[in-house]
């Protein structure tokens, strides 16, 4: 680095306010525009920084953070704060998003055709609740693009891939559209998520067989996950854990949204209903997550890899996480409500 790159890296250092700058200043312009207008903004210009090397070397140098790897069979997690699936759903930046530091990344939900998703608007914020409410309908440019795009990753960090079947994929056609995305991406991912919940249990233990054949058949053994939602039962968790095991599958996230809203207080009955129906994510889910995660490590065992995620805001939030039992932890809502600096705090308190 140059003497000027190394001074800017210090200023910044000393500045530390960088997160307040951005909750009092950029945050407030950002929440005056549409939630996915701004969000395409941003990926637009992550693709101008990406074709600035000094600003890029810069970047990495001030959202780095000091922290001690988590290694899990034969991946390396540079540390254990990740960016959850939703962000980034046409992999269109995640080299770009890794320059701030997270310890990994996972990228869609992938089906294998384009899907459209839902109407506008679909995404919204709550910021009295630190809360956000989406029903984007897994919108993404389909298989192909996707696989394109995961080619030319750089760097060795771990990237996993949310997968999903069509919409319109029943039976046996939903059961190969997972084997499709499986076969075709497995070389370009770290690890693949499949979310409980977006297909009737009966239909994704049919997958999770489908699958566990594959795997064993052709000795690929990237790790499967299993995202389980915010409102699943004790009962629900049982049924996850038992097929974890039949399946061999290798991890759960706990969890993604949730459906419920008693958790938001910052808004009247009406003005929810004016939003209009959604998942909540963010503050909103409330302690249902680490209750999930607490019920998964005690009855799952050591060897199951979980993944806390949900309504993780702060650096004592992702401290509660890994306490109740998580090995790693995701983010989504508090990277859009705190800014990029909170991924380095988070490490800071949690390592
Ligand atoms: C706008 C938006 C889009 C999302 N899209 C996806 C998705 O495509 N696939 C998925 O598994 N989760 C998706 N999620 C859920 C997040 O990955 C995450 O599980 C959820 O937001 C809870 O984490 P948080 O409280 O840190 O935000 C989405 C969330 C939001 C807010």
């Amino acid at each position: 680095m140059t003497k000027i790159q190394i001074d800017i890296v210090l200023l910044c250092h000393e500045t530390k306010n960088i997160m307040i700058m951005y909750k009092s200043i950029l945050r407030p312009w950002l929440f005056r525009m549409d939630a996915e207008k701004i969000h395409g903004q941003i990926v637009a210009l992550l693709h101008v920084y990406r074709h600035f090397p000094p600003v890029k070397c810069l970047l990495r140098a001030f959202y780095r953070p000091k922290a001690t790897p988590f290694q899990w069979r034969n991946l390396t997690f540079a540390n254990r704060v990740g960016l959850s699936a939703g962000f980034d759903k046409e992999a269109n930046c995640f080299d770009e998003l890794n320059d701030l530091g997270f310890g990994f990344l996972e990228v869609g939900t992938v089906t294998p055709e384009k899907v459209a998703g839902n109407p506008f608007p679909r995404i919204f914020r709550l910021p009295e609740d630190h809360a956000l409410v989406s029903r984007t309908g897994f919108n993404n440019p389909g298989l192909d693009v996707i696989k394109r795009r995961l080619e030319q990753k750089s760097g060795s960090y771990v990237l996993g891939v949310n997968i999903n079947k069509n919409p319109s994929s029943e039976g046996e056609q939903a059961v190969a559209d997972f084997l499709r995305l499986y076969k075709e991406l497995h070389p370009h991912v770290g690890y693949f998520t499949l979310n409980w919940g977006s297909v009737d249990v009966a239909l994704m233990k049919q997958v999770l067989q489908g699958l566990a054949a594959f795997r064993v058949e052709q000795n690929i053994h990237v790790p499967l996950l299993l995202k389980l939602p915010a409102d699943i039962t004790e009962e629900g968790m049982n049924d996850v854990i038992d097929c974890t095991r039949l399946y061999r599958v290798d991890g759960v996230i706990a969890t993604g949204p949730t459906m419920e809203r008693s958790y938001l207080k910052g808004y009247s009955p009406a003005q929810l209903q004016k939003i209009g129906s959604g998942g909540i994510s963010g503050r909103g889910i409330g302690e249902r997550s680490l209750k999930a995660v607490s019920y998964l490590r005690a009855h799952a065992g050591k060897s199951l890899l979980i993944v806390g995620a949900g309504g993780i805001i702060t650096p004592a939030d992702a401290r509660r996480m890994l306490d109740a039992g998580a090995n790693l932890i995701q983010i989504y809502s508090s990277f859009i409500y705190e800014g990029p600096g909170i991924v380095k705090k988070m490490i800071q308190e949690i390592k």
